[in-house]
């Protein structure tokens, strides 16, 4: 497969890129040097310079994201705002606009890393949140907008790649009562890209996070 991996620099992204490439696959691994995600012109551009290194495209990873930071809802800014928005939801859109044409010769598939985030209100992260929950609506949209020629499947990390020192709180969150990797997430990608019966959809792949009812992470 001819793959773009957006966010191929990151934790989560990094780790898709090294299980790809071990599997064989021609791999164009995009960090922000690669072009700006929160621009639509960014995402166009990205897309033409993959297709014309790798001949064409049939796999798009969408990694890319930014504007993670805990924030009360009273101090958070129009820039902090754009910062969640940009490369996760606007960016999702505007490369998967642009891929659209190349994974539709190909009968391509599109996976998008989602978060839990959609899924659970997290009070210090409202943009996060909001930003994460479009993106998963994207997966569905798209889904529909793109077949039958492309796939659009989501997957949805609870927590793989902890700030050091949150390990132990963030297991605690789980119902395995361990983090996750970022080799959890890519075992998902590398699963969805080749589920030829599945789109639309989202794996979760969080430890049992969204199970625990009880529990308020991110409070
Ligand atoms: N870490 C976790 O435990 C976890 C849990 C749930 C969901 N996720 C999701 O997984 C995805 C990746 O997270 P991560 O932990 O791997 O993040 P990360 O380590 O901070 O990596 C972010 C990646 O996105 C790229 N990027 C950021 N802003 C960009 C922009 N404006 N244009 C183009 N590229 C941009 C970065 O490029 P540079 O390297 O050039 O800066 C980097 O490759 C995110 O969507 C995140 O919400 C992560």
């Amino acid at each position: 497969m001819r793959a773009l991996v957006t966010g191929g620099t990151g934790r989560v992204g990094s780790a898709v890129v090294a299980k790809l490439r071990a599997e064989g696959h021609e791999v164009f691994a995009a960090g922000r040097g690669e072009g700006d995600l929160s621009r639509a012109e960014g995402s166009r551009d990205l897309v033409e310079r993959t297709v014309a290194e790798l001949g064409g495209l049939d796999l798009l990873v969408h990694a890319a994201g930014e504007g993670f930071v805990p924030k009360p809802v009273e101090e958070v800014t129009e820039a902090d705002w754009d910062a969640a928005l940009g490369a996760t939801a606007k960016g999702t859109f505007f490369v998967a606009q642009a891929a659209a044409p190349h994974l539709r010769e190909a009968r391509g598939v599109i996976v998008i890393v989602e978060d839990v985030a959609a899924y659970q209100a997290w009070p210090s992260f409202a943009s996060h949140c909001a930003a994460k929950a479009a993106q998963a609506m994207l997966t569905r949209v798209l889904a529909r907008a793109l077949a039958p020629e492309v796939r659009v499947c989501g997957v949805a990390p609870g927590p793989v790649a902890v700030s050091p020192g949150q390990e132990g709180r963030r297991a605690d969150e789980t119902a395995l009562g361990r983090v996750g990797s970022p080799e959890d997430v890519a075992d998902a990608v590398v699963f969805l890209a080749a589920a030829e019966f599945v789109t639309g959809a989202t794996l979760v792949v969080d430890g049992g996070l969204l199970l625990q009812t009880g529990r308020r992470p991110h409070a």
